[in-house]
């Protein structure tokens, strides 16, 4: 290569690198497509999973941040173990404990979201063409990780209890599933709790077969209305690798999340993690270690509570209010989003640009079916927006609606 020429000017053709075939077909996020709309002056968003921007604990987290500088210095700032630093995994498992679940620190591993404990599961389980069996509908996130590595899926129907379990089993004499995977508290995106019973009947026949139950749970301590039920890991110990993350009950941008499982798969969970980032970020274990030594992650969950109900309640009132008589919707006991069914002939993907139009978004239905079999839906995000704003968004997207339907 001639001294001469600038790196700039060198030029090559990437569009005809020997990509691998599978990954040119994957498809982007429809919500990431949906999100850049969001951002938009005047739009209001029902879209996103994200945590109402006024409930992060900045100043607290400033505090633990000082603090934890103070105390940890220079280690904060250094690689550690791609198991997650001990303390942190330490108050993990006392918390899982607390939580209904014994947990010892050698169960827990501590991964960057719990977008990579999905990750984790597929590349540890899955070969390509693998089934796997899942709600439907499902996370569209978990679909995405899954798709990497040519998952099929043997989709399972939902009612207000949740997945019907009585399918599970002929699903697994026919797919041979490598996972079951299940968001069974306040279900992205239907908002759908599984019943005790059903947590049960899984259990039992993951257990006759061997296959493990991932339930992936960032909503479970969410819960603004109802009772509590006992957790699938509670439920089903070892068969269950269950994932659990600070995200929504403190802050996504820190990206710590983790799996809890059986002591005999966290070796190879380790070695599969390592493969891909060699460890979470230090600095910010050590910044929600701080958070939670101090005593005031409990006080903050509280907090949320508070305000998402309320929230919840807000959406709730006036969907009821503005949305035309055809249509259902769950009324979920906790979480951050509810499922919207409209009548069939009602697409949500084509009445979405009326919707922009209107300067309200949502997520239609179709992405979070593997085969994208329903369209007829809505998920809508009750967290971010602020109360008076739902408000106003609901009343745009009753008029939306009805305007489309007629
Ligand atoms: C069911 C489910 N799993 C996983 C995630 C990803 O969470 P994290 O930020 O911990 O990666 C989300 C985020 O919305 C989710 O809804």
């Amino acid at each position: 290569m001639s001294k001469e020429l600038f790196a700039a000017d060198v030029k090559a053709n990437p569009e005809t690198w020997p990509y691998a075939p599978h990954v040119l077909t994957l498809g982007s996020s429809i919500i990431r497509e949906i999100l850049k709309i969001s951002s938009k002056p005047g739009v209001i968003s029902f879209a996103g999973g994200y945590p109402g921007p006024e409930m992060f604990p900045t100043e607290e987290m400033k505090k633990a941040a000082s603090e934890m500088i103070d105390e940890y210095k220079s280690t904060a700032l250094q690689y550690s173990l791609s198991m997650g630093i001990n303390q942190l995994r330490e108050a993990i498992a006392a918390r899982e404990t607390s939580l209904g679940s014994p947990t010892r620190m050698e169960n827990i591993i501590v991964t960057s979201g719990s977008q990579q404990g999905i990750d984790v599961c597929a590349r540890t389980f899955l070969d390509p063409g693998d089934y796997i069996i899942t709600e439907s509908p499902t996370y569209v996130g978990a679909l995405q990780a899954f798709n990497f590595y040519q998952a099929r899926y043997a989709m399972v129907d939902m009612d207000r209890d949740g997945m019907l379990v009585d399918q599970v089993e002929d699903a697994i004499k026919k797919y041979h599933p490598k996972m079951i995977y299940t968001v069974s508290n306040f279900q992205n995106p239907t908002g759908i709790t599984m019943s005790e019973e059903r947590r049960r009947a899984l259990v039992d026949v993951a257990l006759k077969h061997n296959i493990p139950i991932i339930d992936d749970n960032p909503y479970g301590e969410l819960r603004y209305a109802g009772k509590d039920v006992p957790s699938m890991k509670s439920i089903g110990g070892d068969i269950v690798i269950s994932l659990g993350t600070f995200s929504k009950i403190l802050a996504p941008g820190l990206r710590i999340a983790w799996m809890n499982a059986s002591d005999k798969v966290l070796p190879i969970f380790e070695r599969v993690k390592q493969s891909g980032d060699l460890h979470t970020n230090t600095f910010t274990q050590f910044m929600v270690y701080a958070f939670l030594k101090s005593g005031r992650l409990e006080g903050h969950i509280q907090k949320l509570i508070k305000g998402y109900g309320e929230k919840r309640n807000v959406m709730l009132r006036e969907m009821e209010k503005n949305f035309p008589a055809e249509l259902t919707w769950t009324k979920p006991d906790g979480g951050l989003f509810l499922w919207v069914d409209m009548p069939k002939r009602i697409s949500g993907s084509k009445m979405l640009p009326l919707a922009i139009e209107e300067k309200v978004v949502y997520v239609y239905g179709a992405p979070f079916y593997p085969d994208g079999r329903c369209d007829n839906n809505m998920r809508l995000n009750f967290s971010h927006a602020t109360p008076d704003t739902i408000v106003e968004g609901i009343k745009r997207l009753g008029n939306v609606i009805k305007k489309f339907m007629a």
